[in-house]
């Protein structure tokens, strides 16, 4: 075993708060089945004790020591997704802390694809329970960087693993009920779930304090932030222009004029790479003092849903400084 898993397991074992990268976002790391460690969660996210936490683990086959009355479609969808982007809410077992489930009948599971995730689950063959690795409300952290800026010393250990993946936060799906439902879309799609249940599962009502992820004011930078349509964009620029003020964009267009009151970031106009990379980018253009951040909306479609969603909600709870 690497120095560092080692390292990272003793601290878990002792109730201490460990970092990792997934290939969604970082986590921040406590011992799902101690109280102690996982009250540490909420501590240093500054997070509500109501909100559940997301349990992982090294592979389906830990599923029943955390869920019981599992359903066969857990297993098919474990099968094909697992390591992956997907978080499954299933029903929980009795010993299951009320400070993960926050309190609920069910627990999430998640086995996350990242190579020094999978190595750190399995040496510590159980539970890691972990939120993404920001304070609370915040920008979801997609490197080791993001994670020390925003928890420092809150942290014993941060593992890192360079920037993630996939770059915003798993899919969940709730299989508690008579059809499956997703309760925060991400990079595995409605569609590419249907297409292993047989049947495309409904989109979950959000506002819910179940998922804290459907809080309007949520993934938010500092700096007020507009979703606009592309032909509008370069309006905001003028605009801008015509104020004296400083503009941060994030657009898949090369930037059309060149002044440096303009910090123009171009973006894929794929979801994939759009999905590494914009965390990062509102990240940093949050740090730039821009009066405002513009994003130009990417397309209404399937694909996008994950995106839309987190930039809907970084639009709705921005400004909040
Ligand atoms: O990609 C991810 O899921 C990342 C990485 C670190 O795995 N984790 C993550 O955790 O995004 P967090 O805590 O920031 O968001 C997890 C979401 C929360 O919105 C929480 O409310 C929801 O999962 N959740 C956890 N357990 C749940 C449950 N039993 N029922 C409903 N929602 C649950
Ligand atoms: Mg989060």
């Amino acid at each position: 075993m690497v120095p560092e898993i080692e390292r990272a397991v003793a601290l878990l074992r002792q109730g201490e708060l460990v970092a990792f990268p997934t290939e969604t976002v970082y986590g921040l790391g406590a011992d799902a089945s101690n109280p102690v460690a996982v009250a540490k969660i909420f501590a240093a996210k500054g997070r509500p004790a109501d909100h559940p936490l997301i349990v992982h683990v090294p592979g389906a086959e830990h599923l029943q020591r955390w869920a019981r009355e599992i359903p066969e479609t857990a297993y098919a969808l474990a099968k094909v997704f697992w390591p992956g982007p997907l978080t499954l809410i299933l029903k929980r077992r009795p010993e299951v802390l009320d400070a993960i489930t926050g309190g609920q009948d069910t627990v999430g599971l998640r086995v996350p694809n990242h190579p020094l995730a999978l190595e750190l689950l399995k040496a510590f063959n159980g539970g890691i329970a972990a939120p993404s690795a920001n304070r609370f409300g915040r920008i979801s952290p997609t490197t080791a960087q993001h994670v020390r800026d925003e928890l420092g010393d809150a942290v014993a250990m941060i593992l890192d693993g360079g920037p993630c993946q996939v770059g915003i936060e798993s899919t969940i799906v709730d299989l508690t009920g008579a059809r499956a439902t997703i309760l925060r879309p991400g990079m595995v799609s409605a569609i590419d779930l249907g297409r292993v249940l047989g049947r495309t599962p409904s989109a979950g009502a959000s506002g819910a304090p179940r998922v804290s992820g459907s809080l309007e004011a949520h993934y938010a930078p500092r700096t007020p932030l507009a979703l606009l349509q592309p032909d509008v964009v370069i309006f905001a620029v003028r605009e801008s222009l015509a104020a004296n003020e400083r503009l941060g964009v994030i657009a898949p267009m090369p930037c059309p004029l060149s002044d440096e009151r303009i910090v123009w970031r171009q973006i894929a106009g794929e979801p994939a790479p759009f999905a590494h990379d914009i965390y990062a980018l509102l990240r940093e253009l949050d740090g730039l003092n821009c009066t405002r951040i513009v994003v130009q909306k990417p397309p209404q479609a399937e694909n996008w849903s994950g995106i839309n969603d987190r930039l809907r909600r970084a639009e709705a709870g921005s400004g909040n400084t």
